[in-house]
């Protein structure tokens, strides 16, 4: 029971913390719609070509696919405009062009067989302002997957679990079929505020999404407890904060964090 209360105590304190953060971070801001949420806008080469810009959609491709294949496999940053995808290396079959080659998916000239025909491709990939004819519709899409409050209002692991998406995490002719590295021993993450009630971090679960090589050694380097880091890191995009914020449920659903792991 007292245990109970220290943790009621907690949560308390974390709404309350949540305020005084939430301003001091700027998250008072326009929060995204939930079918814009993870979207991401590239033009590093399209404005300038008079082409609209590229809007390149998380929801649509994560509920098909890891975060470790694109990220990994295909090689794509975690930073917006950092891949400096080209025209070309799409048609050399790089990054977008590893599926979108009118095989795996949609490329880029309209092949009356892939079922497509009457969509225009270019502007499927160079939305951004532009009024296009998509094939995949977000409400559509999530109107049978498990809710959740933030983000793009799906609970993507129950999702995941669930196996109302199938994550595929090997792509032929790019990914490489090697050992796969055992699970650690299931972390549970310790904070180290003495009034915080406990981190909630599964090894098992974020693997599926993100193998090993995405967080090691780049996000967390690879010693145990090597890195002591603060909500305000995270809330800035460091650590945790590299794909929760973004893609990944957002910061500002502190209990999905803050809670003891039960099993
Ligand atoms: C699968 C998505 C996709 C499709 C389909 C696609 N593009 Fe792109 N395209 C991109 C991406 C991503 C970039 C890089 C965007 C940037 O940084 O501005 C790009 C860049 C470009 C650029 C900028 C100049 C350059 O050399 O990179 C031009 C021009 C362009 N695309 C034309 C086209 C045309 C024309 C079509 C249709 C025949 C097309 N694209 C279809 C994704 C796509
Ligand atoms: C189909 C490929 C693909 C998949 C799957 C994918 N991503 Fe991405 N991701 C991208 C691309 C493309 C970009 C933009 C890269 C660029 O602009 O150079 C991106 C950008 C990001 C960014 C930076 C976004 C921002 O606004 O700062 C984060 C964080 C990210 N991805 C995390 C994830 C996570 C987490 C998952 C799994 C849940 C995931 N990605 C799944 C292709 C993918
Ligand atoms: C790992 C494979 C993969 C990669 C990499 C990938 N896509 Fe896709 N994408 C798909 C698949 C599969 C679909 C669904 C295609 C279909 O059903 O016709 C899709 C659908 C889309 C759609 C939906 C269009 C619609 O009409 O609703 C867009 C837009 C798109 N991708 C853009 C991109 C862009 C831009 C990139 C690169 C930045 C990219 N994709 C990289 C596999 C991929
Ligand atoms: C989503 C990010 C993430 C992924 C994916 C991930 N880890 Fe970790 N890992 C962490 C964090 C966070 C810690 C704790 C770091 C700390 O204490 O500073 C950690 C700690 C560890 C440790 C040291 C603690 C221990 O249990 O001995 C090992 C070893 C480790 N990870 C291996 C792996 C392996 C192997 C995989 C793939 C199967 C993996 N990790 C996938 C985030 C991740
Ligand atoms: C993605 C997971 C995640 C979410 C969501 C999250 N936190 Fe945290 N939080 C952490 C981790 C990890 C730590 C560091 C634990 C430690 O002390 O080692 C932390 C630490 C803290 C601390 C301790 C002091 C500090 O700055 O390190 C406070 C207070 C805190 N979080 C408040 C919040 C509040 C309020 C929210 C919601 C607005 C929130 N957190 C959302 C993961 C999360
Ligand atoms: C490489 C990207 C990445 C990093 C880094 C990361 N996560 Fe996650 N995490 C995900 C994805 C993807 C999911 C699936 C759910 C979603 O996308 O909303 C997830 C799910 C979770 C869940 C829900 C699991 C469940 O039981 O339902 C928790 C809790 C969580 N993360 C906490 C953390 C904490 C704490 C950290 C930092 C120590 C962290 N994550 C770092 C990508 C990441």
């Amino acid at each position: 029971m007292k245990k109970r209360l220290v943790v009621l105590l907690a949560m308390v304190l974390i709404l309350f913390c949540g305020l005084a953060l939430a301003q001091e971070f700027g998250l008072k801001k326009k929060r995204p719609k939930p079918h814009e949420f993870g979207n991401v806008v590239i033009d590093n080469y399209s404005s300038k070509a008079n082409k609209a810009p590229v809007v390149f959609k998380h929801w649509l491709h994560r509920s098909k696919y890891s975060c470790r294949l694109c990220h990994v496999d295909i090689g794509f940053a975690m930073t917006v405009g950092a891949t400096n995808i080209t025209d070309q290396d799409n048609q050399r079959g790089l990054f977008c062009g590893a599926c979108h080659n009118g095989k795996i998916a949609f490329g880029q000239k309209n092949h009356p067989g892939d079922g497509n025909s009457g969509l225009n491709n270019c502007a499927r990939c160079h939305s951004y302002g532009e009024k296009v004819d998509f094939k995949y519709d977000f409400y559509e899409f999530s109107k049978n997957m498990p809710r959740e409050r933030f983000g793009n209002g799906i609970d993507w692991q129950k999702a995941e679990e669930t196996n109302k998406i199938k994550v595929v995490d090997y792509l032929e002719g790019v990914s490489i079929e090697g050992l796969k590295m055992a699970d650690p021993a299931e972390l549970d993450l310790k904070p180290q505020e003495k009034t915080m009630p406990e981190i909630i971090f599964s090894h098992v679960k974020h693997s599926k999404w993100s193998g090993c090589e995405l967080c090691h050694p780049e996000i967390f380097g690879v010693k145990k407890g090597g890195q002591p880091y603060s909500m305000e890191e995270i809330f800035a995009g460091k650590y945790c904060g590299v794909c929760h914020g973004p893609v990944a449920f957002p910061n500002i659903n502190c209990q999905r964090c803050h809670t003891k792991l039960v099993y």
